[in-house]
């Protein structure tokens, strides 16, 4: 078993760049098998997320290369119509071969997604959606059979903006005759940058980061080289951890258009954000002071992917924070492990409330899920003594290496087996 073992205490500061998101990335590599040309994505991180998707890429039959940070996805003849069940547990995102693999071969069939257990994650919307489109589903012993041969472009309102229905639907779409419209679609950046790779491929998507996303289906996509969008939510980890230990960082590559929120958030709790062409430097106070209310939202609301490291901040600002989720019902994994640091914290439901304490000591935690696993990170940056914390595959699930990228940044991190 590997830990990350920290000794809390030492300012984050410097020069760090930001690669491309994990959110970005996963969607336009199931997007990879629309067309049977070379497609090449560049600056993909080296997380386990990208590395599952690209186990279940080959396991369909598509070659894969990474050459560093670009990988070449070549999805040429015959694809495999299903997604190995032992594959698909590892990542929710094998959902998104469902709307290309059926757009491709007229017929997919996927195990249940995994991924963070933060809530319930139904996937009624990406399954009604594919029905709109003429799509057939069965689900039997936790498969899902999905069949469409004849699939047509059609009117499909989603109940709730769902990040991943909309993708899904969006890719499905691509490659089905006539127009389809995708009312109340998600408006996250993600989505835009889909829709921009997409159209990169051929594809004809209009009005992707709008609540109403119109695809006009084309016959054939075409290869690409791309680059998806820098992650927001590494950056804004990055600048948490810097806002927590007192310390100054500049982040070049970041996508600043996409992280207002974020930042207004940052700037409550005192800290000083210049923010540049694709650059945010951040010095943060002496003590950050509580941020007041924050309420997770759909894009451009506070992302729920950031809840949890502003979390930790709020544990240790000054004054009282209150804090909804209104995303997923059940992201407060890191709750318990916080208060063993000494963080003072009420849940009741979807609402915390948090006392900022003035120092937060080191314990043994555990990574309960990615985004609790950052939040415990950040926690351990600014706690007296020695941090230890378990289960740390979820960390890596969506952060490169991160012990060598704080590191890097004055803090005093390792990796250990046990
Ligand atoms: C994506 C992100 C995740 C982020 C989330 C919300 C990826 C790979 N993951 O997840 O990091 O936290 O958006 O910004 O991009 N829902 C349904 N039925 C469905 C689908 C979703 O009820 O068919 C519900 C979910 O249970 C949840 C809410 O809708 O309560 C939002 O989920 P969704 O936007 O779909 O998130 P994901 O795409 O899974």
């Amino acid at each position: 078993m590997q830990i990350l073992r920290m000794d809390g205490g030492t300012r984050i500061q410097g020069e760090a760049r930001i690669e491309s998101a994990k959110n970005a990335a996963l969607p336009i590599l199931a997007a990879c098998v629309m067309t049977d040309e070379p497609v090449t994505l560049l600056g993909i991180p080296d997380i386990a997320d990208v590395e599952n998707m690209l186990a279940i890429l080959r396991s369909i039959g598509c070659d894969v290369e990474r050459d560093g940070s670009s990988i070449t996805v070549r999805a040429q003849g015959d694809l495999y119509d299903s997604v190995p069940p032992h594959l698909a547990e590892t990542l929710r995102s094998s959902l998104f071969l469902a709307g290309p693999l059926l757009a491709r071969t007229g017929s997919v069939a996927f195990g249940m997604p995994g991924g963070c257990e933060i809530g319930l994650r139904p996937i009624d919307l990406h399954e009604r959606g594919l029905r709109a489109l003429g799509a057939t589903l069965e689900e039997d012993d936790g498969i899902v059979r999905c069949t469409g041969k004849n699939l047509k472009g059609a009117d499909i309102h989603l109940d709730y903006p769902s990040v991943g229905a909309t993708e899904n639907i969006m890719m499905a779409a691509a490659l089905t005759p006539g127009k389809t419209v995708i009312h109340n679609a998600a408006r996250e950046p993600e989505i835009v940058d889909l829709a921009r790779f997409l159209n990169a491929c051929g594809a004809r998507v209009a009005g992707a980061g709008k609540q109403m996303i119109a695809i006009q289906g084309v016959k054939k996509l075409h290869g690409a080289t791309y680059r998806p969008i820098p992650d927001r939510i590494v950056a804004g980890t990055l600048l948490a951890a810097a806002a927590i230990t007192g310390g100054e960082l500049r982040l070049t590559n970041a996508p600043v258009g996409d992280m207002i929120a974020q930042i207004a958030k940052l700037r409550d709790m005192g800290c000083d954000i210049r923010d540049g062409v694709g650059t945010l430097t951040l010095r943060a106070p002496k003590r950050l002071r509580s941020f007041g209310q924050l309420q997770t939202l759909p894009h451009p609301g506070f992302p729920t992917d950031m809840q949890a490291p502003m979390f930790a901040l709020a544990s240790v600002a000054d004054g009282v924070s209150l804090v909804l989720e209104t995303i997923f019902e059940n992201r407060y994994a890191h709750a318990s492990d916080l208060v063993k640091m000494g963080a003072d914290v009420i849940l009741n439901d979807r609402m915390a409330v948090v006392r900022g304490v003035q120092r937060l000591h080191g314990a043994r935690v555990k990574a309960r899920d990615l985004r609790a696993g950052a939040a415990l990170v950040i926690a351990g940056l600014a706690a007296e003594g020695v941090t230890e914390i378990e289960q740390i595959g979820q960390i890596d699930r969506g952060y490169e290496k991160i012990e060598i990228m704080l590191s890097r940044l004055g803090a005093r991190i390792k990796r250990a087996d046990e």
